[in-house]
């Protein structure tokens, strides 16, 4: 593979997720598309966003040190792509992008009812950076869709349709996974069971 040496370094990590941030109250509420944010800490569990100066959304996130990321799903890809070219500033995202405002469990920031995974976060640093202020949060509450988690108690996301964000293009997340967590190294005894059980999954259904 021969590479070429950019002429000047950029943001060229992807793909990565995007979400629609709502932000602000249930009264006076604002969405904005974000795909600066990740998971910085496990337990407890910590995000962050960063967000311009110059986004209507800022000063709400600055204001009440609150909001939500709700993930997207393929059915949520337009109004996605909707909040994150036009501006709070101008118009209600909720209402043109046919959204619905449900309200939170620890934050005044409304969810939207639309997406199935919504994390509740409250700011506890800003850091300062040249372009974007970063919104260090802790994830204080987690709504997820009822129909995602199973009998034994586990989440099931591979159903989901999400969306992921790559050098300017929407993509779907495929629902056929290359293995599961540590499948490099899995015994072959562990993957033949797992592949039983997955067979009886398939059966049951
Ligand atoms: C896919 C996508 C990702 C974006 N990611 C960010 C981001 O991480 N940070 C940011 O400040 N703006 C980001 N934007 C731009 C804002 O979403 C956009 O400027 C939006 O109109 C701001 O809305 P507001 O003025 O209502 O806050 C993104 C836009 C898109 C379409």
């Amino acid at each position: 593979m021969n590479k070429i040496l950019t002429d000047r370094p950029g943001p060229m990590l992807y793909p990565v997720p995007a979400v629609m941030v709502s932000c602000g109250t249930m009264e006076q509420s604002n969405i904005i598309t974000i795909a600066w944010t990740g998971i910085v800490n496990s337990d407890p569990p910590m995000t962050y966003v960063s967000v311009r100066k110059s986004r209507f959304s800022h000063g709400l996130i600055a204001e009440s040190g609150e909001f939500v990321i709700n993930l997207v799903t393929a059915d949520l890809a337009s109004a996605a792509d909707f909040c994150g070219v036009r501006s709070g500033r101008d118009m209600d995202k909720f209402e043109k992008a046919g959204l619905t405002r449900q309200a939170g469990d620890q934050v005044k920031a409304p969810l939207i009812a639309e997406s199935p995974v919504n994390l509740e976060c409250k700011v506890f640093d800003v850091k300062e950076l040249p372009t974007h202020d970063m919104f260090l949060a802790e994830i204080v509450a987690v709504h997820i869709d009822e129909t995602l988690k199973d009998e034994a108690g586990a989440y099931h996301f591979e159903g989901l349709d999400l969306v992921s964000y790559n050098h300017g293009h929407y993509y779907p997340v495929s629902r056929r996974p290359f293995g599961r967590f540590g499948y490099s190294v899995m015994k072959p005894k562990t993957k033949r069971r797992l592949n039983r059980q997955k067979q009886k999954d398939a059966a049951d259904k």
